[in-house]
């Protein structure tokens, strides 16, 4: 039974306020979760609140609510969330507020019952028989955009990698390769390299350093600065077979076109086009827009409505990936939901910064008890 919920403001890896819960059941089990946020943040998104309003919202209103709850219910606990949040988007109590008491709760739950949060999400997924192993990694290699400092337009230039071994040793070539040219090493918001190089040249560099390792981009076309990258030479000729957000988030349909001439060579990703949001994926389904989807929980705000998400994408036969944000905290719980739903891939950007590291960390660690 949920003894009390509380609450308190920690800071992100950018240095900005988040909040963090904290749930303690009657048993004396305690557990903690906290909230990342986006820089380059789809409109379709459910909103937040200041970490200083969602400490407040935790204590009272939802600590009051949920109180004598079972927390091993996971999907009364989110549906009491949103009936006591009453707004369509989470404006009122804040998706932050709500996402880290929610994944805080899981975790309780999993930790009482004694079994692996990965576990423990499985069968909330409701899946049956479906496999645990580790997803596959898009491993950040090089940022531009809104997260990076150079002429890079696009936001993630990634490459497709086995395992975290796998992926390590493609980081450290292209750090050393920069290095070479007498590039900077310096990172950006999640950890990939920012060389002061246009977009052709990096996808071509990495394609050349990389040996044709598959490449994996992220447009972020909305808050892109050049809408005019040439996709068919990225897949034609450099090996790219993944493409996130390659359209503005309302050109339905652009990304249906696109989807009907490459969606049987490449991923095309729906990040800011789905938003975590279960309507925006029927549509997205409906109409087939792309084949793949990128799962933020904080984009929509509980764990419920996340697995959800994942649920109906599976269903229709699009690949997940279960993706970090920009503004991250050291929370690892994308790990255990990546394995726990059977993601295809993971995205926890490059291999630096302690909070990407956190999540690489807990994949590896999770790796080492399913063998
Ligand atoms: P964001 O970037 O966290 O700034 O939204 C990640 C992404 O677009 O994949
Ligand atoms: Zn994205």
């Amino acid at each position: 039974m949920i003894k009390k919920v509380s609450a308190k403001k920690i800071l992100d890896s950018f240095g900005n306020w988040t909040v963090e819960s904290r749930v303690e059941l009657k048993d004396g089990t305690v557990a903690r979760a906290s909230v990342p946020s986006g820089v380059s943040v789809s409109g379709f998104e459910a909103k937040t609140v200041s970490a200083d309003k969602a400490v407040k919202n935790i204590q009272k209103p939802i600590n009051k609510a949920l109180q004598g709850l079972n927390p091993c219910n996971q999907a009364t606990i989110d549906k009491t969330l949103i009936e006591l949040d009453g707004t369509f988007d989470k404006s009122k109590l804040g998706a932050n507020s709500m996402l880290s008491v929610s994944l805080a709760l899981c975790r309780a739950a999993a930790r009482a019952s004694d079994v692996p949060l990965y576990e423990y999400i499985n069968k909330e997924l409701g899946i049956r028989n479906l496999k645990l192993e580790i997803p596959e990694l898009m491993v950040l290699l090089f940022e531009g955009g809104k997260h990076g400092s150079g002429k890079l337009a696009a936001q993630e230039f990634m490459a497709i990698a086995d395992d975290v071994g796998h992926g390590l040793k493609l980081y450290e070539t292209v750090r050393s390769h920069l290095k070479k040219m007498g590039a900077s090493i310096s990172v950006g918001l999640e950890g990939g390299f920012t060389p002061d190089i246009e977009d052709k040249e990096a996808v071509e560099i990495l394609n050349y350093i990389l040996n044709g390792n598959p490449l994996a981009l992220d447009i972020a076309y909305d808050s892109c600065v050049n809408k005019n990258l040439n996709y068919q030479y990225f897949i034609g000729e450099c090996n790219t077979t993944s493409i996130e957000d390659p359209f503005g988030s309302d050109d339905w349909e652009s990304w249906v076109e696109f989807t009907r001439g490459w969606g049987s060579q490449v991923l095309v990703v729906a990040d800011d086009l789905v938003a975590t949001n279960p309507e925006r994926l029927e549509k997205a389904i409906e109409l087939r827009a792309a084949n793949a989807v990128i799962i933020k929980p904080n984009q929509i705000g509980t764990l419920t409505e996340t697995l959800a998400v994942v649920k109906m994408a599976k269903n229709a036969g699009w690949k997940v990936i279960v993706s970090h944000r920009a503004d991250e905290t050291n929370d690892s719980f994308i790990a255990d939901l990546a394995v726990g739903v059977g993601a295809d891939y993971v995205k926890f950007g490059g291999f630096s910064r302690g909070e990407r590291l956190a999540k690489y960390n807990r994949l590896l660690e999770i790796q080492r008890e399913l063998k």
